[in-house]
């Protein structure tokens, strides 16, 4: 299987990260903070271990700011819920997902107002008109970093840069960009940074969290226990433990940690430049072609691992299947779970097929994999 839906989740893992998730569970797997044996001990001081490795990837001090989630989704909600109120306004864009969408939405009938500033066809943002977009009590201005359907990466520290000097809490989504591109979030002035663990930084499925900035607090998404102040019906609102209710994915944490050791050791940079050379690969073989429409900027420098495109008169599902059945490639065809960015690029009506490329892909993936497209328009 040539894997090139990267963008839904990484695969393979690194050997590493399953070992440690095995050593985890087959050796000392006590629950964390809870009991004060040494296993339980062990597992703690490993998931300290972990936040202080993804503390190291993102420019953040103070590692206790890493509230661990299931996903992506967990930590978005986990943020808006927590922080937006009746009367609060949000500034979003049209290339979000739903999973920024629809927490927004479901906020709306609370009484959160909402602008959805429009973006360009190739998924671009102009910055003025979110700037345009701010109001006396916009409280929050929630981007994505890149998108999970053209890959096209936002202005993310020119928008933090704006949002930090007008006093306005900036949300960023991570999802396609974490492990794939540099996220320094003091020099982006992110005070919340959402992300998988699942994807570019190549841990288990079922890991995500979210960074809250130094001196920002928020209500937590879940009440319960946490090891700490068992004695107090309230929740605590110490950092992490009180957004983190619950015995958490102890091996999925550990995996995550050895995972982000080892994109630190390799460089997010060169993991970028390889990225940027199958993209362009990629991108540039399927432009190329007759029939063949690709969405998303024409420059692979504006955009993250990610290639949308379509064939002239094809169902972008039946040609999805066609590829992972003909040729064992494996790509992710329909809406990506964001409507409101097909609407953006011209596939609303019809969805497209998105190949996501990782740093396992080879380039003689990528020529099979432009080979492929090739055969499928004539069939
Ligand atoms: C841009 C973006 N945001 C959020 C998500 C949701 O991520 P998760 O599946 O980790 O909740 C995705 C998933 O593909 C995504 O691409």
């Amino acid at each position: 299987m040539i894997y090139l839906d990267n963008g839904a989740t990484s695969f393979p893992k690194p050997e590493g990260m399953l070992r440690a998730m095995y050593g985890c569970m087959q050796g000392y797997c006590g629950n964390p903070g809870r009991s004060g044996h040494s296993m339980s001990m062990q597992t703690g001081e490993e998931i300290y271990k972990a936040r202080h490795e993804l503390g190291k990837l993102f420019h953040i001090r103070d590692c206790s700011r890493i509230i661990f989630t299931s996903n992506t989704t967990e930590a978005l909600n986990l943020c808006m819920n927590g922080i937006l109120k009746c009367g609060d306004h949000v500034i979003t864009t049209a290339m979000e997902h739903n999973s920024v969408l629809r927490p927004l939405k479901a906020l709306e009938k609370d009484g959160v107002e909402t602008t959805i500033t429009k973006c360009a066809v190739d998924g671009t943002i102009d910055i003025e008109r979110l700037k345009g977009a701010v109001q006396a009590n916009t409280k929050m201005i929630i981007c994505t970093h890149a998108s999970n359907v053209t890959g096209t990466i936002m202005p993310i520290e020119a928008i933090g840069m704006f949002a930090s000097e007008r006093g306005i809490l900036f949300l960023v989504d991570a999802a396609q960009s974490v492990g794939c591109l540099p996220i320094d979030t003091d020099k982006m002035k992110i005070d919340f940074l959402a992300a998988p663990g699942h994807k570019g930084l190549l841990g288990p499925m079922g890991t995500g969290f979210l960074y809250v900035r130094e001196g920002l607090t928020l209500k937590p998404l879940k009440n319960g226990g946490t090891g700490t102040k068992s004695r107090d019906l309230d929740q605590p609102d110490d950092f992490p433990e009180g957004f983190e209710a619950g015995t958490v994915n102890a091996p999925g944490i550990i995996g995550l940690g050895y995972s982000a050791s080892y994109l630190t050791e390799i460089g997010i940079e060169n993991i970028m430049n390889y990225e940027e050379e199958l993209t362009s690969m990629l991108d540039e073989g399927l432009r190329n072609m007759s029939s063949v429409t690709v969405y998303g900027p024409n420059d692979v420098k504006k955009k993250t691992g990610i290639v949308t495109f379509n064939l002239a008169g094809k169902n972008c599902e039946e040609v999805s299947s066609l590829l992972d059945s003909e040729f064992g490639i494996a790509s992710r065809g329909g809406y990506h779970c964001a409507p409101l960015a097909h609407k953006t690029i011209g596939t609303y009506d019809t969805g497209a097929v998105r190949l996501s490329v990782g740093p396992y892909i080879s380039r003689n993936d990528i020529k099979l994999a432009i080979d492929a497209v090739y055969q499928l328009k004539n069939i």
